[in-house]
């Protein structure tokens, strides 16, 4: 197979250029970081169990008109997706507390919020990432006025499309983290969703017993994370069978 050339490597992904102008491959790594990478490893399965969950999320976005990058799954680690300019904030909302949430305000994790609550943080590995305010963002040019008011709509949007298909497999949407690319189309720009959304961008748990099935196993040390990840993709229905490990993929 021809070489192709690698445009960007990142914690979990890698990107090639693609076959057709505008688009890119995502290649999806087994590696697990969290801490701004302070603990890794590598975990075996979790990139085609967030290939075929990322595909999954994204399809449903594209099915009820939320614009996404993606355009097909390649094959157990691949997929194409359009090219498009990464805006530098990671787009979290919130529906219960957790993690930086619950540590900064002092809120017990689980608690409910009142509503969601969207936060921009500056995307930048060297400074861990820092939560910063649309004030800021204006200021540095992060990101438009208008850009902000498509970036929260999608933001909800993605919130409760997600939110509904957790609820329907037994599933609490705790929080996640989107990114957003802008695209060019003539004269436009347009604002989609990119990167992935999987369970390293999420916090998913049970609803019955609360058991974490995301990022935060591999966190705090919380048990197998392929087999959370596992889980998620059989209730889903992306994963056949029950208590599937090793992800014996269907077509
Ligand atoms: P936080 O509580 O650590 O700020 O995380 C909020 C959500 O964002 C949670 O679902 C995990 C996700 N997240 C990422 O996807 N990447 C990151 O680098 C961090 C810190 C969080």
């Amino acid at each position: 197979m021809a070489r192709r050339k690698k445009i960007y490597e990142g914690k979990a992904k890698i990107l090639y250029e693609g076959p057709e102008p505008g688009t890119i491959v995502q290649y999806f790594k087994d590696d697990a970081t969290a801490f701004n990478a302070e603990k890794k490893d590598v975990i075996d399965g979790k990139g085609v169990l967030n290939n075929r969950l990322s595909e999954f999320f994204m399809t449903g976005l594209t099915q009820i008109g939320i614009p996404n990058h993606f355009i097909r799954r390649l094959n157990m680690r691949e997929q194409l997706v359009r090219n498009c300019e990464i805006v530098p904030l990671e787009v979290i909302v919130r529906n219960y507390a957790a993690g930086s949430m619950s540590k900064r305000l002092g809120i017990a994790e689980g608690t409910q919020l009142p509503r969601p609550i969207v936060e921009y943080c500056y995307k930048d590995d060297s400074l861990g990432d820092p939560l910063v305010t649309e004030e800021h963002i204006a200021a540095f040019g992060w990101a438009s006025q208008q850009d902000m008011e498509d970036i929260l709509s999608l933001a909800l949007r993605v919130n409760d499309f997600m939110s509904g298909v957790m609820l329907a497999v037994g599933i609490r949407l705790v929080d996640f983290k989107i990114e957003i690319g802008r695209v060019y189309e003539g004269d436009y720009q347009r604002l989609i969703v990119a990167d992935e959304i999987s369970p390293d961008s999420c916090r998913l748990w049970d609803i019955e017993t609360g058991q974490k099935l995301d990022k935060d196993v591999f966190r705090r040390d919380l048990g197998s994370l392929t087999d959370a990840y596992s889980e998620v993709a059989r209730r889903l229905g992306v994963l056949p069978g029950n208590n599937v490990t090793k992800p014996t993929l269907i077509n």
